[in-house]
């Protein structure tokens, strides 16, 4: 309804400003700026603040505008006062109530016109459509309906100016600040401006203008002079009043919606950011990639080793005692100590936590088979060895306890001995070989060894212990008794309790052991510490790479404090600041970490193609660590230059170049 005046509107004062004034800097560069400014707009007025450069026309705007403080006085919009307001309060009024409009149109560089207009919208939560929706209607109204989607660059000042209108209309801007919107313009674009805004002050939105131009400001319903921080006059030329017909600025939407969109928002500027400068971004990455792949590489490496020595230690039979004569391996009389008995090994065999127990006897002696005549190893041991010390069985079968019982004249043999005496022979069961001149029947062969130790090629034999003693070496001396410790025991439990049982038996300790749990645990232990050793320094690089990328998003926020200015300048949040940048820096560490992954991964099938010996074995457990690692590096070293960023002052963060 243009031109219809509404008494009651024009009563309330929408911005009161009490005693106001605002210094700069500090002792002798302290500057007295505002010098007690008392003013009141009224709802749908239209002032002009005109005055000298310098006089304080920008800081008194920019107090108004809630991007800047005072430095003492009172401030209250609708009543509220301004001191009183917390941050987000104050974005919140930004967004809701203000709509700037700066000399320097301030777009965003890398958003086209439709998206720079529809900014404002995000920090209300409106939906993509929805904002796309409005901005190009705002635009249409604007005569900009065929420059959407350009870039500022590509448009003129004053269609920037335009673009810049439009923003400000966006969410309703109930009281447009407009700091010398013709300034940087040409007069015909200058007066196409000014046209607009004594439009929207027909359309009920309060105008604030600044000018130094006593023209432009002559079209102003009240015109307020400056000098030196002073309000000096204060003329009312016409008194027209209108009611705002504006819906936006009643938009609400749920806190679960608007977190989403502003999510959205923050997800898309941080991709975007990182898209314009691919090259830092990926040598930033290479920090983290490099860090993350080493790590990954290392723990898989070292997995691969411990597996692999594990292998070997768990060849020589699991969970399994031997017991020898004399007091340890370093025992000068050990080859001569003879304590060890054949009924300890009955004796041990009869208790509930050992599974069985076999002694052995062991010596040297010929081979031979036909007119072949080779050194050979003898082991007298009993049936259950085999299975205690995990040899298999290639051909054949092992001796029976009956066969044990009944001193038989038999022997397995291995399959270096088959090899050797037997090589056009596939199947020599059955066959008589003598040993130390006593004849043996083959009854076995045993499979070839996957770890055969530092004899490789020795050739071995075994027969019953009982034939050893009794057939071949002619004494009942035994070298060691190999005890199988039942699964569910613990291994030193039952050490410990064979260490009692021999002790009291022989009434001293005259024999030692060697538990092959022990062994197993402190080869896990060692290849775990050296695991870890090197895990850590891996962990150093990323380190490094996590202070590039804290490095890297330090220069990103310096680069971008005029944008982050903008943005809280149309009611971002300090939330929505730190939300961005922090997005940006997990992102970064993120696609980083994903890469360092997959480039371990390619080092792990690389190395896995040409090693044969052993492959880098991968944990989910590691990689997945990796990505959390990352992730934890980009919330760490993201979060100081994030805080630094939301921490700005609004109007400091505009005034950077
Ligand atoms: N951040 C600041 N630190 C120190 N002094 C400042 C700062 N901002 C403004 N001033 C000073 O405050 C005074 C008023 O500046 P302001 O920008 O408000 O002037 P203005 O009236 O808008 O001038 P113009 O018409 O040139 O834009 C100037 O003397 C200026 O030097
Ligand atoms: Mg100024």
């Amino acid at each position: 309804m243009p031109g219809e005046q509404d008494g009651e509107v024009s009563k309330m004062n929408i911005l009161e400003l009490q005693n106001i004034n605002k210094f700069f800097g500090q002792g002798a560069n302290r500057v007295h700026v505002l010098k007690g400014i008392n003013l009141t707009v009224e709802k749908g007025d239209f002032v002009a603040i005109i005055g000298q450069s310098g006089s304080g026309k920008s800081t008194l705007m920019n107090i108004i505008g809630c991007l800047d403080t005072p430095t003492s006085g009172s401030y209250r919009i609708n009543g509220i006062e301004a001191g009183k307001m917390d941050r987000d309060q104050l974005a919140e009024l930004r967004s809701r109530t203000f709509g700037f409009i700066f000399q320097r149109y301030n777009l965003l560089t890398s958003l086209n016109a439709r998206e720079n207009a529809a900014l404002p919208a995000i920090y209300l939560g409106m939906g993509a459509e929805e904002r796309t929706q409005r901005a190009v209607e705002l635009l249409k109204r604007l005569e900009l309906g065929n420059k959407l989607r350009n870039k500022p660059n590509e448009l003129s000042g004053g269609q920037q100016q335009r673009v810049s209108i439009a923003r400000a209309l966006m969410n309703g801007g109930e009281i447009i600040l407009a700091d010398e919107p013709t300034g940087a313009l040409d007069s015909k674009s200058g007066e196409m401006v000014m046209e607009i805004i004594k439009g929207l002050h027909k359309q009920g939105h309060t105008i604030i203008l600044v000018t130094h131009d006593s023209k432009i400001a002559a079209q102003a319903s009240r015109i307020i002079e400056i000098k030196d921080g002073e309000i000096v006059s204060d003329e009312r030329k016409t008194s027209d009043f209108y009611k705002i017909e504006e819906e936006v600025r009643k938009f609400k939407r749920s806190k679960l919606e608007t977190f989403k969109y502003r999510f959205a928002e923050s997800f898309s500027m941080s991709i975007h950011a990182i898209l314009a400068n691919k090259m830092r971004s990926l040598l930033t990455m290479l920090g983290i990639i490099i860090g993350i792949a080493s790590v990954v590489s290392v723990v898989a490496l070292g997995n691969a080793s411990q597996a692999k020595i594990m292998e070997q230690i768990n060849s020589m039979g699991t969970n399994t005692i031997d017991i020898m004569p004399g007091s340890g391996f370093g025992d000068m009389r050990s080859g001569k100590v003879k304590t060890l008995k054949v009924s300890d090994s009955d004796y041990l065999s009869k208790q509930g936590f050992i599974d069985n127990s076999t002694p052995s006897v062991s010596g040297s002696g010929t081979l031979v088979y036909g007119n072949t005549s080779s050194t050979a190893q003898l082991k007298g041991v009993g049936a259950s060895f085999f299975d205690v010390k995990g040899h298999k069985i290639a051909l054949g079968r092992i001796f029976t306890q009956d066969e044990v019982n009944n001193i038989a004249s038999v022997v397995v043999i291995d399959h270096n001995t088959k090899k050797e005496v037997f090589a056009d022979n596939p199947n020599p069961i059955g066959e008589i070989v003598i040993f130390n001149k006593k004849p043996l029947k083959i009854i076995g062969v045993t499979e070839e060894e996957n770890n055969p130790g530092p004899r490789a090629d020795a050739m071995n034999l075994w027969v019953p212990y009982t034939t050893a003693m009794y057939k071949i070496n002619g004494s009942t001396d035994i070298n060691t008794i190999t005890v199988k410790i039942s699964d569910k025991v613990n291994s030193q439990v039952a050490e410990t309790s064979i260490e009692n049982i021999l002790t009291s038996l022989h009434g001293k300790k005259d024999f030692f052991m060697i538990n092959s749990d022990s062994i197993k645990q402190t080869v896990e232990s060692a290849t775990n510490t050296m695991k870890f050793l090197i895990a850590s320094i891996a962990v150093i690089s990323l380190i490094v790479g996590g202070i590039g990328v804290m490095n890297i998003m330090l220069v990103s926020v310096t680069e971008r404090t005029r944008e982050i200015g903008i943005r809280m300048a149309i009611g971002a949040k300090q939330a929505d600041i730190l939300q961005q940048f922090l997005i940006e820096a997990i992102l970064i560490c993120l696609v980083g970490g994903f890469m360092g992954v997959a480039l371990s991964l390619l080092i792990g099938f690389g190395f896995n193609t040409f090693s044969e010996e052993f492959g880098m074995i991968f944990s989910t457990a590691s990689i997945v660590l990796a990505l959390v690692c990352s992730t934890g590096i980009g919330i760490v070293f993201g979060y100081m230059p994030a805080k630094n960023a939301s921490n700005l002052n609004p109007i400091d963060a505009l005034a950077s170049e």
